[in-house]
């Protein structure tokens, strides 16, 4: 971790290139890191519960003004082994899973087909957390899907009714036409629900909770669920 008071140079310098503005590695060294305070967390008095944990801190997010609070970043794997990550919107929490939703025919939604696990990370940089989350994937039941498309925003419903996220556009005018319809089928048909959105709710069966410390000895707490079905608490070397 590095750390300065000066004002960084907004522009890196070219790659490769060790002039006079420094190399991009410097450059790199010299930008702030970790320069919120984090509010008080003392891990001996957390809760039994990491998602009470989680919710608390996401809480802590909104309220400190931190854009974004509920995108977070979602990690998966193709049947190769790839891995694969992207930046999704939370959309629930329930007693024992954390949602996302996307379309079923996108690259995240194939990997979680053919592989359901996935790993999530929240960073709330204001705050100087982090959290990270690991589990099994599960595919909501489809009033629960239906729910959460009808929620969405009519762009975004549009899009999915399309199915083509991460398809190469081949040109301006393919996105037009396709969207066009979409939105004259949603105007007729507002209740539609696009056959390929999925909610899946990846399992809370581990949780990490990140604080960053002015000393560097920052705070982590590992939640694994038990046999029991609670959760253990391990304490982590920063
Ligand atoms: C803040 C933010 C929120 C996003 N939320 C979602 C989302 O909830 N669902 C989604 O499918 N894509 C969302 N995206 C777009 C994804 O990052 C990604 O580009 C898209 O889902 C295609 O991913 P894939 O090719 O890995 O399937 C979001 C992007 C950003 C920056």
């Amino acid at each position: 971790m590095s750390s300065t008071t000066s004002r960084p140079q907004p522009h890196p310098p070219a790659p490769g290139v060790d002039g006079p503005g420094g190399s991009v590695r410097d450059w790199l060294e010299g930008l702030p890191l970790l320069r919120a305070d984090p509010p008080p967390f003392d891990p001996e008095d957390a809760p039994a519960d990491p998602l009470e944990l989680f919710l608390a801190w996401l809480g802590d997010a909104v309220a400190a003004g931190v854009p974004d609070p509920h995108a977070l970043t979602l990690a998966t794997v193709d049947p190769a082994g790839r891995p694969d990550a992207r930046v999704v919107v939370l959309r629930d929490v329930d007693e024992s899973a954390l949602w996302v939703a996307s379309s079923a025919v996108s690259p995240k939604g194939r990997q979680l087909d053919r592989v359901p696990v996935a790993a999530l990370v929240f960073h709330w940089p204001q705050r100087g957390r982090q959290v990270r989350v690991r589990g099994g994937v599960r595919l909501a039941d489809p009033e629960r899907t239906a729910a959460d498309f009808l929620g969405r925003p009519a762009q975004v419903r549009a899009d999915a009714l399309v199915a083509r996220q991460s398809e190469a556009l081949r040109h301006e005018g393919e996105l037009a036409d396709e969207l066009g319809d979409a939105t004259d089928l949603l105007r007729v048909e507002p209740h539609v629900v696009a056959p390929t959105w999925r909610l899946w709710g990846v399992d809370a069966s581990r949780l990490e909770f990140w604080q960053a410390s002015g000393d560097g000895q920052h705070l982590r707490l590992r939640y694994d669920r038990d046999e029991s079905g609670g959760h253990r608490q391990t304490r982590l070397w920063p």
